[in-house]
């Protein structure tokens, strides 16, 4: 068994932790479902980082796109001011899976980017600047996507954070009247993930669309986790026939490179007008 020298003392002084505990394993490969470590064991990895190698370790179409690419050309203007070929063809393969009239991507790093491009193009967008969220949600660690959890061990600690946040319960329908029209958008996992899975039913996103209508309120619907096939569609929400308003993704999407989206459509006089005043600038946006 061929085994490497540890870099875990390394590892322990000088990279900062997210945990107490980390798991410490040392890989010096992953190759499909598997990761290989420098005690020379080989390991299923039943994780595939938290539901972002959707595709499996090193897959050999992904290896070859990241290498093609690094060796044509990398970073090379910030703001989306230049016309990158892949780019342009992954949003037009992105948009070719959404219903009408979503057909426009915007391109982040991270899945809370996307929730914080979703929250500032909703607010713009109504003029409204309260948001619904749902209890038990993840929407990501920035200080924006963070308000809209409710779980506190997440939020101790940083508070305040940003205001105008009302909570519902996700597959409560008895909830729904609690959306009014002082509401710019209602930002829901459409499969919760962090909370345990929970599945919600057809009636709840049916009504939920509506009371949406009825309100003016947009549908924001994270499908960071759930989204790209991971539920047996390529988007969770066409199993509940309705279709939001934004759709933000991240995670399964980028194939292990940290790429996220926001999407929306053209007609959303707001899109034109961010990209104009630079509501999100942000330098990297999945160039290349
Ligand atoms: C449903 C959901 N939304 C948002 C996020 C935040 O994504 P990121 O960690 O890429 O910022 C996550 C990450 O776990 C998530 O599962």
């Amino acid at each position: 068994m061929k085994t490497f020298p540890s870099n875990k003392a390394l590892f322990l002084s000088h990279v900062a932790q997210n945990s107490a505990f980390p798991i410490g394993l040392e890989v010096v490969k992953a190759d499909n479902i598997y990761l290989y470590g420098a005690d020379g064991q080989k390991y299923i990895d039943l994780i595939s980082g938290i539901a972002v190698s959707t595709l499996g370790h090193n897959h050999p179409k992904i290896v070859a796109a990241v290498q093609t690419q690094a060796a044509t050309h990398m970073h090379v203007m910030v703001y989306g001011e230049f016309v990158q070929s892949p780019q342009v063809l992954l949003a037009k393969a992105i948009s070719d899976t959404l219903p009408d009239p979503l057909d426009n991507v915007f391109f982040v790093n991270s899945g809370s980017e996307a929730i914080e491009g979703a929250m500032k193009l909703a607010k713009r967008y109504t003029g409204r600047h309260e948001l619904i969220a749902c209890r038990q949600a993840y929407h990501g660690a920035t200080q924006g996507a963070l308000s809209l959890g409710s779980d506190e061990s997440f939020r101790q600690g940083f508070m305040p954070l940003v205001p105008g946040i009302s909570y519902i319960d996700f597959d409560d329908e008895h909830n729904l009247d609690n959306i009014t029209d002082k509401f710019a958008a209602v930002i829901v996992e459409t499969v919760q993930g962090e909370a345990g899975v929970r599945i919600a039913s057809s009636s709840f996103f049916q009504k939920l669309r509506h009371r949406c209508n009825e309100t003016g309120a947009l549908l924001v619907l994270d499908e960071i986790q759930c989204g790209f096939g991971r539920t047996g569609t390529f988007w969770a929400f066409e199993q509940y026939g309705i279709v939001p308003d934004i759709i933000a993704a991240a995670k399964g999407m980028g194939g292990a490179c940290p790429w996220g989206i926001y999407l929306v459509f053209r007609d959303h006089e707001c899109l034109a007008d961010q990209a104009g005043s630079g509501s999100y600038l942000h330098l990297w946006g999945a160039s290349g």
